[in-house]
Order: C-alpha cells, then structure tokens, then sequence
C-alpha cells in the first residue's frame, strides 16, 4: 500500500506575523506535505505591511488556495480528510472565534472541523501582552487538545538570523504532526556541574 500523502490546512491570519505562514508553505512543500491554504481579509494588509510576498506568491506556495467567504470548499467538511491544521500567525479575533465556537467564515469553520473530527489544531497565536481574555480563550482550546504554540523566540540554539528564529517556531510546531525538517539544530544536553 502506497504511503497516503499528508494534507494540512494552514491559515495566515491578520497578527503580526505573517512570515510564519509563509515559512510553513515552504516547508511544507519541501516536506512533500499537501498544503491547504486560507489567507483572511486582515492578513492581506499584514502580508504587504511586513513582508516582500504578494498574495500571489504565497498561493502559488500552495497546492490549494481558497477564499476565507468560500464556505463551500471542501475542507469545510469533515468528510475530506485532512491531517490536521495550523493558523500561523493567528490573531486574537480568530482564536476568540474559534474558541467560542462561531464558524463564519471558511477558517473558523475549518477549525471548528479539526476540533470535531479530533484531529491536530495548532494556534501560533500572536499578541502582547495578553489579556485575561486572550489567555481564557488559550485555555478553554488547550483544554480541549489544541495546541497552543505563540512563535515565542527561543535562544538555547543561540540563533544568529531572524530566520534561524522563524524556523525555530515553524519546526516546533511541525513537530506536533510529526513532519520531521532539517530546519533546527536540536538540544543535545549539557552536562551540569551542580
Ligand atoms: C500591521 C498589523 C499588525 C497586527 N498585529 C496583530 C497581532 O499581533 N495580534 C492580533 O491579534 N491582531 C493584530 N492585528 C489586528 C488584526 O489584524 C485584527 O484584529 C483583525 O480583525 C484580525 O482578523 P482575522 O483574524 O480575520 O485575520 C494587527 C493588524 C495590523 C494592521
């Protein structure tokens, strides 16, 4: 039996941030990962505000793109089967939708999909400082199996570039579908004279 090809949907959200959907695209497609893609109306001023990619660029990125309005599209069904789903950045009106369960537009019902057919959601939330509202929202999802994973920069891999700090997030969160990438050196221990 020929290995099933893994389909992931991802959705670039209007937080700060957009960079990290676009990282997810790349490599994703390295990865041979069959890519879904929702960009939301507010990412579109953050994607020209912070980065050189045009909105064309990033679709090409992946093999399928869709409108957030297109409500029909297929994975707003559970009966098409996906591996799971990343918002990367995801803003704090999207994670609020979600977590209260509004599925008006193709990405919060697609989320909303995830969670029901209890597959893999992950959430690079983005925002500071969070309110208690925010970290409610966190909780409630988290609580539920959804994986909370803020792009926060770690330094233990002593990162020299912004994109060795991108990767970072990016292969941390892939590490939860089990994609494994080349992107990060990981941590080998260090021994402790205490
Ligand atoms: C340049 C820019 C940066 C933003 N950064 C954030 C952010 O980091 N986190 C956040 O939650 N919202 C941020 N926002 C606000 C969201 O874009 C706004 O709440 C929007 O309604 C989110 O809609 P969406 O979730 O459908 O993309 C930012 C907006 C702009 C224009």
């Amino acid at each position: 039996m020929p290995t099933e090809i893994k389909k992931i949907i991802v959705s670039i959200t209007g937080a700060s941030g957009a960079i990290y959907g676009i990282r997810l695209l790349e490599v994703l497609r390295e990865c041979g990962v069959e890519t879904h893609l929702i960009v939301s109306k507010s990412a579109n001023l953050t994607i020209a505000t912070e980065t050189s990619f045009s909105i064309g660029d990033i679709k090409k990125l992946a093999n399928y793109a869709y409108h957030p309005s297109d409500i029909g599209a297929k994975i707003s069904s559970g009966s098409f089967k996906v591996n799971g789903m990343i918002v990367a950045p995801c803003s704090m009106k999207t994670l609020s939708a979600i977590a209260s369960g509004m599925e008006n537009d193709l990405i919060t019902r697609s989320a909303a999909v995830i969670i029901k057919e209890q597959k893999k959601l992950a959430l690079m939330v983005r925002e500071t400082p969070l309110s208690a509202i925010h970290l409610e929202n966190m909780l409630k999802l988290a609580r539920i199996g959804v994986a909370i994973c803020p792009p926060v920069p770690a330094f233990y891999h002593n990162p020299t570039t912004l994109d060795d700090i991108i990767n970072h997030s990016v292969a941390r969160t892939l590490d939860l579908f089990d994609i494994q990438t080349n992107l990060i050196k990981r941590w080998q221990g260090i021994s402790s004279k205490n």
